[in-house]
């Protein structure tokens, strides 16, 4: 009998439009238990100064508080402390290698592969370096099972390919993509791999040494913590080799009239002020992912998505997009026949029922699939089978409302 995560969750237990919530965002935002909330009252009512520069205790206590959540995150995903560089989000941290690494190391004639089902924060920074250097952007299309075709990464992955920028869990269609057997693939023709694990962090283990992933970018507000912290891991020998991304305080080592030089690893990417509250967010957060377990998270959100998926199928005017694949993770996209995603997100959520609608900030994926936009129920963990049935209670009365026969 799994706990009763509700518990530790009060936003969960309260209503939306005088029904009991069944949040079903959560690629989009995730809920922070009260431990997560305790760790950032804690810090900014204990120990809130700015971190790296007092010499006094407050400081020192902000500055640990920053360090530790560091060394936690490192040991989350297996990596070293140096390697960790906060962010806002992983938006910010995909900007980062684009910009930073991106565009100081592509030419014209290089190219950069990414796959048709990125979101647009693993899309429009490389169709910008692309643009900059003159380098051509690739794209991997899927197959009908919506899985990443193979045929167009076994012709597309080339001598030519400098970056693979590939997402290890679609935000729209929750396919899993093996990134293992990818990074082999691009490291054997010399391309460098980057990671979107915003879908993937949070809800299955990652291993950066275990996948050779190059780059990894990630958001804490989809794994528990606070809006405005977010993750990005390199290896320590390219991002040695990197230039600074912003410039300003606290990422520098001497500061001349006409020249400067930069501090050491991670602070050289880390300019002004840092968000220490949000990384103390984050380091409650993954201690109380821990506590709940991957296997325990795997299972739960296993069992909602085939559930959710078998009692979809049997409304005829429901279509399913990419839901039969069996490596997929947590999230559910579809459409009600006849009716825009933006009105059944409304009369769901005038059921008390949280789903999001639109292009999902995956314009080019929606196009592939031939729709302008779709509804998408994800699941985390403290979801429940009740809030399934709620999502198809709540999607049987749409043709209704909208009184189509
Ligand atoms: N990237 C987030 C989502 O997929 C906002 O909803």
């Amino acid at each position: 009998m799994d706990k009763n995560f509700l518990n530790d969750f009060p936003i969960l237990r309260s209503k939306m439009n005088g029904h009991p919530i069944a949040y079903l965002d959560n690629g989009a935002t995730t809920q922070k238990p009260e431990s997560v909330v305790r760790s950032i009252c804690g810090y900014y009512g204990g120990c809130n100064a700015n971190p790296h520069r007092g010499v006094y205790e407050l400081s020192v206590k902000a500055t640990k508080a920053y360090e530790d959540a560091r060394r936690k995150v490192a040991k989350f995903i297996n990596a070293s402390p140096k390697e960790i560089i906060f962010t806002k989000n992983a938006t910010e941290s995909l900007n980062l290698v684009a910009y930073s690494y991106g565009l100081n190391n592509l030419r014209g004639g290089d190219e950069i592969l990414i796959t048709i089902a990125e979101h647009h924060s693993n899309l429009v920074p490389w169709q910008r370096v692309a643009q900059a250097t003159g380098a051509k952007l690739n794209y991997i299309y899927l197959a009908p099972d919506g899985n990443l075709l193979q045929a167009d990464i076994d012709k597309k992955l080339s001598k030519r390919t400098k970056i693979l920028a590939v997402t290890q869990i679609s935000n729209v269609l929750g396919l899993v993509n093996d990134i293992k057997t990818l990074a082999a693939k691009a490291h054997e023709v010399g391309a460098v791999v980057v990671v979107d694990g915003a879908q993937s962090v949070p809800h299955i283990p990652v291993d950066v040494q275990n996948l050779d992933a190059d780059f990894l970018a990630f958001s804490g507000h989809k794994m528990l913590s606070p809006m405005g912290i977010g993750v990005l891991y390199g290896k320590r020998k390219i991002l040695e080799e990197m230039p600074p991304f912003l410039s300003g305080g606290d990422m520098i080592e001497y500061v001349e009239e006409q020249t400067t030089t930069y501090a050491e690893l991670p602070q050289k990417f880390e300019a002004g002020t840092q968000n220490v509250g949000g990384a103390a967010g984050l380091s409650a957060a993954i201690d109380y992912l821990q506590g709940v377990g991957f296997d325990t998270v795997e299972r739960i959100e296993h069992d909602l998505t085939t559930y959710a998926i078998s009692e979809l199928k049997k409304i005829p005017y429901v279509e399913l997009y990419g839901c039969d694949a069996p490596n997929k993770v947590g999230i559910v996209t579809f459409n009600v026949k006849d009716v825009h995603p933006h009105d059944v997100a409304t009369i769901l959520d005038a059921q008390g029922v949280a789903i999001r609608a639109g292009h999902h900030c995956a314009q080019p994926l929606m196009k592939f699939l031939g729709q302008n936009s779709t509804c998408r129920a994800s699941f985390y963990f403290y979801n429940t089978r009740r809030d399934v049935e709620r999502l198809i209670e709540a999607i049987q009365k749409v043709r209704g409302t909208m009184h189509i026969a």
